[in-house]
């Protein structure tokens, strides 16, 4: 297959992984402003501090100290979670990726295998990805809590706390270019923010001072799948899809022409 057949055959498969998305025929959302002024961000809870980061790593380097991190979490007994869980959940997927997924903890299916965001959700979560045209292996995706809270409740501040470093260390790692946060307690905690996700969802934010060697990484809050799953509009699928689409734009990632 020629350069050119390939392109195509891309495109088309991209565009059938919107329309799988937004259940409809692909229509552009609006544009997204880029970067829009932060939404006024209020301090939460104080946080301790990150570790400082050391000279950007290469690709095998991230891995291996991915890798070490996830012992580490295997290891944690910092609060109660760790007690119940039958895995803990890391997260998974490129040690380079230049977007990162950040969710809130996992459920159960996340707890049985040790994956993050493989029950409903995280179909929902394949099919986001799919429609911007990636995988589940090009992006990484992880949850402020690596361990599953009982009754799927959201994790308190205690719990989130005790697992800060974890996630910090993972993000200082990957270093990438752009975090996506899903709902509300990944994009609160990460933005140090009490301001809520329905405001804040398609607005460019950036890393403060929650990791300093990150101040200044960009941040698209979204609605979280599980939430999209509830309330399964069109209009909910089309502000996600808004949200994602300036995600692309400022990774530089093509949006496929219909038509
Ligand atoms: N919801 C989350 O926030 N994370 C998961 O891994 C699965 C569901």
């Amino acid at each position: 297959m020629s350069d050119s057949e390939e392109m195509l055959k891309k495109a088309a498969a991209q565009l059938l992984a919107i329309e799988n998305f937004l259940g409809g025929a692909f229509l552009p959302a609006k544009a997204n402003p880029l970067p829009a002024p932060a939404a006024r961000q209020v301090a939460q809870t104080p946080r301790p501090q990150a570790a400082p980061t050391g000279p950007a790593m290469s690709r095998d380097e991230k891995s291996a100290a991915l890798e070490a991190l996830s012992q580490q979490i295997a290891a944690c007994r910092k609060c109660s979670l760790a007690a119940d869980r039958a895995n803990p959940v890391p997260g998974e997927g490129n040690p380079d990726a230049q977007l990162v997924f950040v969710g809130e903890a996992p459920g159960a299916d996340e707890d049985r295998t040790g994956h993050p965001f493989v029950g409903r959700a995280g179909d929902l979560l394949t099919k986001m990805i799919a429609a911007m045209g990636l995988t589940r292996q090009d992006v990484y995706i992880c949850n402020m809590v690596k361990c599953r809270p009982p009754e799927n409740r959201t994790p308190t501040p205690q719990e989130i706390q005790a697992c800060w470093g974890h996630l910090a260390a993972q993000l200082q790692i990957i270093r990438p270019r752009v975090i996506v946060t899903l709902g509300n307690p990944a994009t609160q905690n990460l933005l140090q923010t009490t301001v809520g996700i329905t405001r804040l969802r398609g607005q460019w934010q950036t890393l403060g001072d929650a990791i300093p060697a990150l101040a200044g990484t960009p941040v698209m809050p979204t609605f979280h799948p599980a939430y999209v799953l509830r309330n399964y509009s069109e209009d909910t699928r089309r502000k996600v899809w808004s949200d994602l689409q300036a995600v692309m734009d400022l990774l530089g990632l093509p949006r496929p022409v219909a038509g």
